[in-house]
């Protein structure tokens, strides 16, 4: 028996494979899965979004849509992923809500909603779990601000709850992001959608782009030019505020952040071939499968299409195979480090197995995320018997090491937990992975699928 029965409410152990082989089903991307949400709450009118993500993080954010006034139905849903019907009024006829909204785990909730709620002329409250109340928020706070909201959060504006009191008299602005972020960024161009003039966001790394496609399919006219002129990585987005969203439908690719966990599974794995179905390959989130390539990783790509080759949104699809591998370490440096920013863990683990030293340079946003996942990461894989060693913001990692199977301390971070787990697919023994209920934030099922892959 591969994986054991739930230990203790929350705990799992996982005993190394033998050998690993399927399809693993997987989850919508939850990045899009809660836009979509956001968007068919906007537009009004009726939109499904058919194979949205399921988990925690998603629900949250359908469960603030409801709040604010729209129908959303579960029309299917396997576990894993859900249909939504949403029915709204579009913004104008949104409300107050009765109570605080709930992001739960959900950093993505919180960011984008304050967004939408800055130009909602009413009071509210974004709240949720001991984890989100550790999230950053002055980050959005400051450009919300210049906008013409008013927001106020424990700590002196740096901690949530956050309170926004919507203004419908925002004003554009063309505003710089400090740190790579797709939720700021995200933020600003949802709240420039009913700001007068234009607004404008620039960022120095291109970070994932889903909300300025998925607002170009709904009608909008979002621009893309280099952010200065002597260009580099960086990029504006501008949009002029005043045009309605149209509803539409959306089908979800499969989350290739999820898909990542799977990738390093088969390739760290010796006896490994697998297959994932479907999986968004944007070149703004695909930063992961090309430095396993890099590292040696035997992927096979086959874009799936052409007439399905890209959703609604205009999402680029691939199917992967991946099998067991000879990796080498890597060097990333803080540009990858944004690129890959949900995918540094699973990456750790697949350079404990990659011969030579892999360096990751400035990845201090992790340790805002869930958790502080510098902090965590290197405490569990340490546990496991890996070589890894933290120098400020940057992570050293010897290998390859031989994993051996010991308790982890996950920090109730889904990211963690799922790494800890495939770790110990290839750690002698067992490995126990506390608080493991914790991926169902992002991937429930996760530990089914693991079972089935062994079977
Ligand atoms: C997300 C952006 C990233 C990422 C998060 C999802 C998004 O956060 O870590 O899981 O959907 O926009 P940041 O934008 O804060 O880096």
């Amino acid at each position: 028996m591969p994986v054991s029965p739930p230990a203790g409410e929350q705990s799992r152990s996982v005993s190394v494979a033998a050998r690993l082989r399927g399809r693993p089903r997987l989850p919508g991307d939850k990045s899009i899965s809660h836009r979509a949400l956001i968007m068919a709450t906007l537009a009004g009118g009726s939109s499904m979004v058919v194979g949205a993500g399921d988990g925690r993080d998603v629900q949250a954010t359908a469960g603030i849509m409801a709040a604010l006034g729209a129908v959303i139905d579960r029309v299917r849903e396997d576990g894993l992923n859900v249909d939504y019907r949403v029915v709204s009024p579009g913004s104008d006829g949104l409300h107050e809500p009765e109570g605080p909204l709930d992001c739960r785990n959900s950093g993505t909730s919180l960011r984008l909603c304050s967004g939408v709620l800055a130009s909602l002329p009413f009071f509210s409250v974004l709240d949720g779990d001991g984890s989100l109340r550790t999230r950053p928020v002055a980050r959005i706070i400051e450009p919300l601000r210049s906008m013409g909201a008013a927001l106020y959060a424990r700590r002196s504006d740096t901690l949530p709850p956050l309170v926004v009191v919507g203004s419908p008299r925002l004003r554009g602005i063309d505003f710089t992001t400090r740190v790579p972020s797709a939720q700021v960024k995200s933020a600003i161009l949802l709240a420039g959608l009913r700001a007068e003039g234009s607004t404008t966001v620039r960022e120095a790394v291109a970070t994932r782009d889903h909300t300025e496609r998925m607002l170009r399919s709904r009608g909008i006219d979002v621009r893309r030019e280099p952010a200065t002129s002597s260009g580099g990585g960086s990029v504006a987005w501008t949009l002029d505020g005043g045009t309605a969203l149209r509803p539409m439908d959306e089908r979800v690719p499969a989350d290739p952040s999820a898909a990542a966990f799977w990738l390093v599974a088969g390739v760290i794995h010796p006896d490994a071939e697998l297959t994932l179905g479907g999986v968004g390959v944007n070149p703004t989130r695909r930063a992961a499968i090309d430095f396993l390539v890099r590292m040696g990783a035997q992927i096979e790509e086959t874009p799936v299409g052409p007439v399905a080759a890209q959703v609604d949104a205009g999402e680029p699809l691939a199917d992967l195979t991946v099998r067991s591998s000879e990796l080498t370490a890597i060097d990333l440096g803080p540009d990858e480090v944004a690129a890959a920013i949900d995918e540094i863990p699973i990456l750790c683990l697949a350079a404990t197995q990659a011969r030579g030293r892999t360096t990751i340079r400035g990845a201090g946003e992790l340790r805002n995320k869930e958790s502080d996942r510098i902090a965590g990461i290197a405490a569990g894989l340490r546990a496991l018997g890996a070589r890894i060693t933290v120098t400020g913001d940057d992570i050293i990692i010897e290998g390859p090491t031989r994993l051996v199977g010991a308790s982890t301390n996950t920090l109730d971070d889904h990211r963690l937990a799922m790494t800890f787990a495939v770790a110990g697919l290839i750690a002698s023994g067992s490995t126990t992975i506390d608080r493991a209920d914790s991926a169902a934030v992002s991937y429930p099922g996760f530990f089914t699928e693991l079972e089935r892959l062994q079977a």
